[in-house]
């Protein structure tokens, strides 16, 4: 599907003065990583993810008509013209459970730019948003793909209610669209269980553009499946995702890592049609620490594991060594780790989780998810 599918061009027109609308859109995991990306927002490979359940982004979009229509459509992103952009021009103001944060507009309006010619209608009106994360904002868990996604559905529901002849399939393809557009993992956290995206062609209908649900057979072994989430440092990444994925550009092993990313989705399709665990927990653990050496042999260098990652990796080995469990781990691109296994392994994984690997995290916090099917409206009541 092409891009000029995705502007804005409704075949009859509703007049929206004022309104809101509620969407609550999940987390994602991914099993086969994306790092590494090309302007606009595009995919060096294609990418698996879990959607997940527990963590979330709630996100309420209040929107007003203005006298004149601001200026933003016409520009593209602009991060010094965004910041520049003044309340007047552009009204929007950003609540994250309550309190106002002014910090967090210009990342919104660059964002807003970025999407202005696929949504024009967005420059006609100011807007309040009114955001809440399930997890801890200091629990670094990036809030960026929960966050963008919920906001393009918040804007896609705009769209649909000025133009109520778009299909439900267009509605969620160009939610994804958008929300890629704001973060690139934010794409495949609309749906769920299982979202591609990133063109692959054993993968029907993938494409950079936006997130598919994977549509392959999935074995009854990945139903229900258990992410517990290791909060082993809250703070700040010392290395955002964005500077990150930057540095796979002149990268000495960047094709390498691109070609291997395109087998292993092709070998983990065929896992979770099996149900094949030990394949699964092969490439979703090389992927994990593929994505690692990524970071460390780039450069500038840098590493985001601490010592207790290491640590629970080790233990997490052992533990499967001993007991013949499923138990695995994937990372993204921080110190956390996300703890994997099936619902029939729950009893004893968590047990091991809790007298073995609880110790290494900050405070003792971790997170128990799993599999979610994906974004939700929240009706008014
Ligand atoms: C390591 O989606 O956060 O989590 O597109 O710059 O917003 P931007 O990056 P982001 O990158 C996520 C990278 C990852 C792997 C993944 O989720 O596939």
């Amino acid at each position: 599907m092409e891009l000029d599918n995705f502007i804005y061009n409704p075949t009859q027109k509703t007049i929206l003065d004022n309104g809101s609308f509620t969407w609550k859109a999940p987390s994602n995991i991914a099993l086969v990583k994306y790092w590494g990306k090309r302007e606009p927002q595009l995919p060096e490979n294609p990418s698996i993810s879990f959607t997940l359940d527990a963590c979330h982004t709630e996100t309420t979009l209040e929107f007003k008509k203005r006298e004149k229509s601001a200026e933003i459509s016409k520009l593209e992103s602009d991060a010094t013209f965004a910041q520049s952009l003044t309340q007047k021009e552009f009204k929007i103001d950003i609540f994250l459970d309550g309190e106002n944060k002014p910090e967090f507009r210009k990342k919104i309006v660059v964002f807003l730019m970025r999407i202005g010619k696929l949504v024009p209608f967005i420059s006609d009106y100011d807007f309040v948003i009114r955001t809440h994360n399930s997890f801890p904002h200091s629990s670094g868990i990036a809030s960026s793909a929960s966050g963008m996604s919920a906001l393009a559905l918040c804007i896609m529901s705009m769209e649909k209610a000025l133009n109520p002849d778009i299909s439900d399939e267009m509605f969620y393809k160009k939610a994804s669209f958008l929300a890629r557009l704001g973060s690139g993992s934010a794409a495949r956290s609309i749906e769920g269980p299982l979202v591609v995206w990133g063109k692959h062609n054993a993968i029907k209908n993938s494409s950079d553009l936006f997130g598919v649900k994977f549509t392959g057979d999935l074995h009854d072994k990945f139903k229900n499946y258990h992410d517990t989430i290791l909060l082993v440092d809250k703070g700040e990444k010392q290395v955002s995702s964005t500077v990150g994925h930057n540095l796979m550009n002149n990268h000495p092993f960047a094709q390498q890592r691109f070609e291997q990313a395109n087998e292993n989705i092709i070998k983990i399709s065929e896992a979770l049609k099996t149900g094949n665990l030990k394949t699964f927990i092969s490439i979703v653990e090389s992927e994990a620490l593929t994505l690692h050496s990524m970071m460390m042999t780039s450069h500038p260098y840098f590493i985001l594991m601490k010592p207790n990652t290491l640590e629970i990796i080790n233990r997490i080995w052992a533990f499967r060594e001993e007991t013949n469990t499923n138990i695995c781990f994937t990372l993204d691109a921080g110190a956390n780790v996300h703890v994997l296994f099936p619902d029939e392994e729950k009893e004893t994984c968590n047990l091991f989780i809790m007298n073995e690997l609880i110790q290494f995290c900050q405070n003792n916090h971790y997170i128990c998810d799993k599999v979610g099917f994906g974004a939700n409206q929240i009706k008014p009541q």
